[in-house]
């Protein structure tokens, strides 16, 4: 049968995956400006086998994609490497199509699967390390807890030595047309994509990232399938590259100044830091106003840039309250290898600068003594002050 809708990978391995450019918002806050996918491998042989699901609002392409492939033949195995809804709510539409298949899948994802899904039936259970043949096929599982869920699992198949890596890989953005990496312009679009993808999903378990990454070290990987972004067959070093530098969270030299003004007086203050920075020699300098910044690229730029630099103006006698809750998530995502900077605006009660220090504090963040605050419009000596922050923490980070 001719593959119009699916795409051949090798050795009966088929692309099945689906984009969804309709959905907003990835796990209801994460912006998709550029759509997502939902990758699904099918292998077609003595047994019929997916390896992992789709989210059910794309259910109808993905049935379409597998009939092409195997007409009226059933599906007998499905192994699900990772429980989150993107790649298993189309389970019940499967298995009224296929209600004989059996699915094979790790101790934790059964819990999940019958919290999800009701689904309690035909399970093989497999564990870390154990190989299992189906049909002709045979697999190798390995657990990576919390990359993403504690669930997670790889499995590898040696013959091919292709590594079904689940969302461990994976970025934001649909595949337009091309499906490998190969066929993309990777460096262009995904991956600046995946490094979002990365912080916003993954980034608070960068250390059992690590360990996973480590893990999967020691195979053979020619191929890699992971369930989001471009299939890898021809430089899977690059993306094992790309995540390591990631997970250890290696920052650039640069700074993200992100500040939070009602009326444009503590935006003037942070151009005037910015405009310090590049005095300073710097020339990656991101400057960011809280309140029309998704929460999303915030988190990749503090992630990416040595320097971060925050500045809020006080609202009732507290932080900005768009502040506070960056930094609440800030300490959810346990950054490690950034300079910080602070200053606030007084307004006319304080409490942004009071309270950004205490936040410093208690953290124990690596931030600069320099910490000012200015009532109302910064004056002459004020705006040279922020000047010459911005120049103090661009020194830092270069001479580090
Ligand atoms: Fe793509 Fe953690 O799901």
């Amino acid at each position: 049968m001719e593959n119009l809708l699916s795409v051949p990978i090798k050795n009966d391995i088929y692309y099945i995956g689906t984009n969804d450019r309709e959905t907003p918002l990835f796990e209801g806050m994460w912006p998709l400006p550029n759509g997502v996918c939902y990758n699904s491998y099918l292998i077609k042989g003595e047994k019929n086998i997916i390896i992992d699901l789709v989210r059910a609002n794309t259910t109808t392409d993905y049935v379409n994609k597998i009939k092409e492939i195997i007409g009226d033949e059933k599906i007998d195995y499905i192994i699900i490497n990772h429980m989150e809804p993107d790649h298993t709510s189309s389970i019940g539409s499967i298995l009224e199509i296929y209600p004989d298949v059996k699915i094979v899948t790790n101790k934790k994802a059964i819990a999940l699967l019958d919290a999800y899904y009701h689904v309690e039936d035909n399970i093989i259970e497999v564990k870390e390390g154990e190989t299992l043949k189906l049909g002709d096929r045979e697999f190798t599982f390995y657990m990576t807890p919390m990359v993403h869920w504690p669930e997670s699992m790889v499995t590898y198949e040696e013959k091919t030595k292709t590594l079904f890596s689940q969302d461990i890989f994976g970025g934001f953005g649909t595949l337009d047309g091309g499906i490998f990496d190969d066929e993309v312009e990777y460096d262009r679009f995904y991956l600046e994509e995946t490094t979002r993808y990365f912080i916003n999903i993954v980034g608070k378990y960068a250390g059992q990232a690590l360990k996973a990454l480590n893990k999967l070290g020691g195979l053979d990987i020619e191929l890699i399938c992971p369930v989001h972004g471009p299939v890898w067959r021809d430089n899977p070093e690059k993306i094992i590259d790309i995540y390591t530098s990631l997970a250890k969270q290696e920052t650039i030299d640069g700074c993200v100044v992100i500040y939070g003004s009602m009326y444009g007086n503590t935006k003037v203050m942070a151009e005037a830091v910015a405009r310090g920075l590049s005095e300073g020699g710097l020339k990656n300098i991101k400057l960011r106003d809280i309140s029309k910044t998704s929460l999303s690229y915030l988190l990749s730029d503090i992630w990416r840039y040595r320097g971060v630099i925050l500045g809020s103006c006080s609202y009732d006698n507290n932080l900005f309250p768009p502040m506070e809750y960056l930094l609440t998530e800030i300490s959810h995502q346990r950054m490690k290898n950034n300079i910080w900077g602070i200053f606030g605006s007084y307004s006319w009660s304080g409490g942004a600068l009071k309270n950004l220090k205490k936040y410093m504090e208690d953290g124990k963040y690596n931030v600069l003594d320099t910490q000012l605050e200015i009532k109302g419009t910064a004056n002459h000596d004020e705006l040279e002050s922020l000047i010459d922050f911005g120049r103090e923490m661009a020194n830092e980070i270069l001479n580090k």
